[in-house]
């Protein structure tokens, strides 16, 4: 079995999967709400909180898998990208869990996570596969051959999906993080009451979100505080719809150079998304691809999906690890 610890941003994971990628136990304690008020994630508190968190997360993954420490033969943890003190609590917490039974330690990549989050379970994926990746940090296109390698054929220049999400929900004053707030109110909207640009850059597959962002700004700004509130319905779902036909518009481009009949998976937190979902359906009905949309709980962030990429990787043995560092940036 390996054990699995994922503390890159706000979420204290743990998760326990088997080298056949059966999820045991897959455990997120969520530090929302006490970034809420902040509008935003704290480095400083969410990496406090995950030192408080991070030994009982892992006994209760261990619970609900029904195992012991004994039963772990590999310990997998999120080596970067992310907030670096969030991480290294997180990095630190598997060295120690791993030097002291002389276990091995699978340093994995948070992207890879989401990257490889639809080869777990009952029915994976199975490479070559095109995925979407769209999550508060990252959005990127990539191809996947050999797990856990993955070659990224696109990707945002500027904000991320997820990010895109988040500031239009403060706009529309929905809170933090709002991406699944926006959501729900979009689906009572209009999604063509207004015109939001959907900036497609150049001519391979890259996103760009920032000016969406700019442009809900001014449109609030234009219509007025009261106005802006009786439509933020509308202006939810044409928001919405605005970032969604840009992730689906390159992710038919991305289709369309695969080998047929090609197979796409998606992951990251904006994976949730009901129009996303429902709109790679369609896509893939329409060119004729194979599709895998993870449950919810894989597309935010876990630990099942870090654990799940370590079943491809040879783990570093004790003691070569205890050196090693957290990295803030992608690798
Ligand atoms: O993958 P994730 O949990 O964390 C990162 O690695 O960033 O993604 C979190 C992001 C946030 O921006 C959140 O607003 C967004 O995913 N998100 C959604 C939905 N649920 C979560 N965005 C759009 N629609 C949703 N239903
Ligand atoms: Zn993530």
């Amino acid at each position: 079995m390996i054990l699995g610890i994922e503390t890159s941003c706000d979420d204290t994971c743990a998760a326990v999967v088997d080298a056949g990628g059966s999820i045991r136990s897959n455990v997120v304690a969520s530090q929302g709400l006490l970034h809420s008020r902040y509008g935003g994630v704290v480095p400083e508190i969410a990496s406090r909180r995950h030192l408080e968190l991070v030994d009982v997360v892992v006994s209760d993954a261990l619970e609900r898998a029904e195992a012991r420490l004994d039963d772990v033969r590999t310990v997998a943890v999120t080596r970067g990208p992310g907030l670096i003190g969030a991480l290294l609590v997180g990095l630190s917490a598997a060295k120690a869990i791993a030097a002291a039974r002389r276990l091995p330690l699978a340093p994995v990549d948070h992207l890879a996570g989401h990257v490889l989050a639809s080869t777990l379970g009952p029915a994976p994926v199975e490479p070559p596969f095109l995925a979407l990746v769209a999550s508060g940090g990252h959005t990127f296109l990539a191809r996947v051959e050999e797990p856990p390698a993955y070659e990224v054929l696109g990707q945002t220049l500027d904000d991320a999906a997820g990010e895109a999400f988040d500031k239009g929900a403060r706009l529309l004053g929905l809170g933090y993080p709002g991406g699944a707030a926006l959501d729900r109110l979009a689906q009572g909207g209009d999604d063509a009451a207004f015109d939001f640009p959907r900036s497609l850059p150049g001519e391979g597959l890259d996103f760009s979100f920032s000016g969406l962002k700019t442009a809900l700004l001014y449109t609030v700004r234009d219509l007025g505080a009261q106005a802006a509130e009786r439509r933020a319905p509308e202006l939810a779902a044409s928001y919405q719809r605005a970032i969604v036909d840009a992730l689906l518009t390159r992710t038919r481009q991305a289709l369309d150079r695969e080998p047929q009949p090609a197979r796409l998976a998606i992951g990251g937190g904006v994976a949730a998304n009901s129009w996303l979902r429902a709109g790679v359906k369609r896509l893939a009905d329409e060119v004729g691809a194979e599709l895998w949309v993870p449950p919810f709980e894989l597309c935010t962030d876990n630990a099942a999906m870090i654990a799940g990429v370590a079943r491809f990787m040879e783990p570093i043995a004790y003691p070569g690890y205890l050196a090693l560092d957290a990295s803030a940036r992608a690798a």
